[in-house]
């Protein structure tokens, strides 16, 4: 039996999240469990990543996080996170829990966890509490493998140029990117090209309590991305974070070099992706998903799930 490959997983349940959160744990050994803000407060994503992992039979620690970005929060963050996910993130699913953090400073057990483990950082959320690790202790960069959901070479979704969770945070994401990590992205070019269909909602909802409850999130979901940008579909943009470290073969990347735009006023939050030529190009710092088999994709979290 192949060895399964330990990550550990920083995120801001978030329906999409909790939908990456059971790949992972199918496929992955998920050393630590760590939550941000970003698709509710820090105080509703760790509610979630506690209930999601109660259910996943998940025994590591969850620790959470930041609550607010490095320079000032956001309203129109704030307002997108509760259109798209719901007031509480989870579109209301009804996930009971009762257990409580391990912890509330997602930084130092980042670094406490990752530092010479050669466990990969999975990011799914603002990038707040990874750039805080990083600046915690600058070696941690070092060899670390990080697969994230985030930004856009072409379209945003926040802002026409800018993706949720890059907009929530562009100082700690222009620091990650910066970081000289190893870094695979999931942008919107990939993760909004497909997701879950009523067929599939439909497929889930006759599952297990875990599968019921997230059939439920992912047609509250649906329904707000019908709203807000006329999709039929429940994009799970932060499993194709978990994709490439599972069925790489999935997923067709382009290595370039990624900046982050902090001070446009109509660009805050943008991902600037150099696909230039080599010989003009800025030095390549990042491999993104540019490509992806979503039908497959879709295949493999239900069998996840079901
Ligand atoms: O733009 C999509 C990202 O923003 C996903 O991570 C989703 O969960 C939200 O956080
Ligand atoms: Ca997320």
């Amino acid at each position: 039996m192949t060895e399964r490959t330990a990550i550990l997983f920083d995120g801001d349940p978030g329906v999409d999240d909790a939908f990456a959160l059971a790949l992972a744990a199918r496929h992955l050994d998920i050393v630590g469990l760590t939550t941000v803000f970003g698709n509710a407060s820090v105080a509703h994503t760790t509610r979630n990543a506690l209930a999601v992992a109660g259910h996943l039979n998940l025994t590591c620690p969850v620790v959470s996080g930041a609550d607010t970005p490095i320079e000032a929060p956001n309203a129109q963050m704030l307002e997108h996170a509760r259109t798209i996910h719901g007031e509480d993130g989870m579109g209301g699913a009804d996930l009971q829990t009762d257990r409580l953090p391990d912890g509330d400073d997602a930084p130092a057990f980042i670094v406490d966890t990752l530092r010479g483990s050669g466990a990969t950082l999975v990011a799914t959320g603002p990038l707040t509490n990874v750039a805080r690790a990083l600046q915690l202790d600058p070696t941690l960069a070092d060899g670390l493998d990080i697969s994230l959901m985030g930004g856009s070479a072409t379209n945003g979704n926040v802002t026409a140029v800018a993706e949720f969770n890059i907009h929530a945070d562009p100082e700690a994401a222009a620091y990650v990117f910066a970081s000289g990590a190893n870094l695979t992205v999931a942008p919107l070019d990939i993760t909004s090209t497909f997701g879950l269909g009523e067929a599939e909602i439909a497929r889930l909802e006759a599952g297990n309590t875990l599968a019921r409850e997230l059939s439920a999130a992912a047609r509250f979901y649906r329904g707000r991305q019908l709203e807000r940008f006329g999709r039929g579909y429940a994009p799970i943009h932060d499993v194709c974070a978990i994709v490439p470290l599972i069925r790489p073969a999935l997923i067709t990347f382009e290595t370039m070099h990624v900046a982050v735009e902090c001070a446009g006023t109509q660009t805050r939050g943008m991902t600037v992706c150099d696909r230039r030529s080599p010989v003009v190009a800025e030095p390549s710092n990042a491999t993104l998903g540019m490509q992806a088999d979503g039908t497959a994709i879709v295949e493999l979290l239900m069998e996840a799930l079901l």
